[in-house]
């Protein structure tokens, strides 16, 4: 018989791995390897599945996937709007939940209403840009940052931030607030679609057990 192929997963470093990794235990698929907290592998294997796992940053997740370098990847939805990769999303695993949000001092909300040109300080320049230009309608001065983004509208870099609101602490204790809500977020699992046609059996079995698990 011919042997079975590897199949890879491409996972988000940090606390969607443990999570994903939790949830693929209770379907059966496990990997001992990756527990072994001082381990300096890059690449886990449990060979009698015939599974690989690795970790990357959440946004070369989808870029991994398309390229076919992971079968299966986990990721959030943020990440796939914005990398805008060619790649099945097949599931929502329902955890990482947060929301996509435009935020500021309350006094830019006036700014919202009337149209006005604003800067929008964010790590998420195409989420932000397909917000306001192709469903506000409004034209503005993106500024892509890379992190602690909130400082934007604070030290006077920009009037509002697109940014990732989770318990909304972060804006609280920076006098900000949500004006908008532009989309609801989670973890999703994608596949790569070659992988999809040609490891079909394999990949819907993992899909349906979760989707069972879940429901
Ligand atoms: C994210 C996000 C917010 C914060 C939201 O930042 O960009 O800053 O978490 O969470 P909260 O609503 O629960 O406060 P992250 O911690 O990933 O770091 P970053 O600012 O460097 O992106």
């Amino acid at each position: 018989m011919e042997e079975k192929r590897y199949l890879t997963f491409a996972l988000t470093k940090g606390r969607l791995a443990s999570r994903t990794l939790e949830l693929l235990e209770q379907v059966g698929i496990t990997c001992e390897e990756m527990k072994d907290k001082n381990s300096r592998k890059l690449v886990f294997v449990n060979e009698e599945l015939k599974l690989k796992f690795f970790l990357a940053k959440g946004p070369d997740v989808p870029t991994y996937v398309e390229y076919g370098a992971a079968d299966i990847g986990v990721t959030g939805k943020d990440e796939l709007l914005e990398e805008g990769r060619r790649v099945y999303e097949v599931l929502d695993l329902g955890f990482g939940k947060c929301r996509m949000c435009v935020c500021g001092p309350a006094k830019a909300r006036e700014l919202l209403k009337h149209h006005e040109m604003i800067r929008v300080a964010t790590k998420y320049p195409v989420i932000a840009k397909d917000y306001f230009y192709n469903q506000k309608f409004q034209t503005v001065d993106i500024i892509k940052l890379n992190g602690s983004v909130e400082l934007g509208p604070i030290v006077g870099l920009s009037d509002v931030i697109v940014d990732i609101v989770e318990t909304g602490g972060t804006l609280r204790e920076n006098g900000l607030e949500v004006l908008e809500e532009i989309c609801p977020l989670s973890a999703r699992m994608i596949v790569n679609q070659v992988s999809m046609q040609m490891e079909t059996e394999r990949i819907k079995e993992i899909i349906l057990r979760l989707r069972q698990k879940l429901s």
